[in-house]
């Protein structure tokens, strides 16, 4: 059972949420389903002290919402709240897997892009990349630069010296957020709606499938993923994780990318109040969720 949620704190406040988490937390308070803890996220960040709001009297476990962090980190903070009575449901070991894309990758790989991975600041030796891969795109280990200049993809057309130069570009936006190593990928064609992708990302919370989001912004009538495939990937060695999925041109689906569930957002148009009560749910021992329907409650 786990009836605790803890969320970042405000930059501000301990006693109040992180703002842009204000959703989330109300959407938590308003199911009557969990006591709420927060922590100073700033202070554990840059000064690695760890301060908490409402702490347990006795251990109960609890989910995380929030930002992402290294996995050292995590690790770090999964210790110290052990101390404070706050069991996390995701240990460390599971955060590690499904936060480092290129831990999950071969769990993934007959249903996602071909990827090959770099160690940070080295030369990658453009001219055998397009041998392999027709069009590709650059990610670290956990996230791409999407929403800035950065291209999407890269192509046969990219020389070694543009290549070399957009890489500094790369390292410039992830900044301290850098995490890992380089992951090319190759660039599938997605299939578009009236201009927007097919894109769902699916929470598996202890093994099932806890909610199915559409996460692209897409209309309300675009094809779903098969069940199947859904299903395929819910016993990965996590008890709470999320699996992106996309729609290609031809109509066959892929997975676009895995994440941690504490650090992974909700999609824009999900009702959050209908998360947390799947969430706790799929946390109880006495229900039995019925994934069927929350399958299909988009
Ligand atoms: N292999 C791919 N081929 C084509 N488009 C992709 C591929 N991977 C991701 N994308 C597109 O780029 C977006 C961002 O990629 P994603 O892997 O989700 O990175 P981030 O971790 O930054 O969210 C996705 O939402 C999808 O639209
Ligand atoms: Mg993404």
């Amino acid at each position: 059972m786990v009836d605790l949620v803890l969320f970042p704190s405000s930059y501000f406040s301990i006693l109040k949420v992180d703002e842009d988490l204000q959703a989330e937390y109300e959407a938590v308070k308003t199911t009557g389903l969990f006591d709420i803890s927060f922590f100073g996220y700033d202070k554990w960040i840059n000064e690695d002290i760890l301060i908490i709001n409402n702490a347990p009297k006795e251990e109960r476990n609890a989910v995380y919402r929030g930002w992402m962090m290294k996995p050292e980190k995590y690790e770090k903070l999964y210790q110290l709240l052990l101390e404070k009575n706050i069991r996390l449901v995701t240990t460390p070991k599971e955060y590690e897997l499904m936060h480092i894309f290129p831990n999950i990758y071969e769990a993934l790989k007959e249903d996602t892009a071909k990827m090959e991975i770099y160690p940070l600041h080295t030369k990658i030796d453009i001219e055998s990349v397009k041998n392999r891969m027709g069009r590709f795109m650059v990610k670290d280990y956990v996230k791409s630069v999407k929403g800035t200049d950065f291209p999407k993809f890269f192509d046969e057309s990219v020389t070694q010296e543009e290549f070399d130069s957009w890489m500094k570009v790369f390292y410039k936006y992830r900044g301290s957020l850098l995490t890992g190593g380089i992951c090319i990928k190759e660039y599938l064609d997605l299939k578009r709606y009236g201009g927007r992708t097919n894109e769902y990302r699916v929470f598996y919370i202890n093994h099932e499938i806890a909610t199915v989001s559409r996460n692209s912004a897409q209309g309300i009538y675009t094809p779903l993923p098969s069940k199947d495939l859904l299903d395929k990937y819910k016993n990965l060695e996590s008890i709470y994780y999320t699996v992106d999925y996309a729609e290609l041109e031809d109509g066959s689906w892929r997975i676009i990318e895995a994440g941690d569930g504490a650090v992974s957002g909700l999609s824009e148009f999900q009702n959050y109040e209908q998360y947390f009560r799947a969430l706790y749910h799929c946390f109880s021992d006495d229900i039995i969720s019925d994934t069927i329907d929350s399958y299909y409650r988009m």
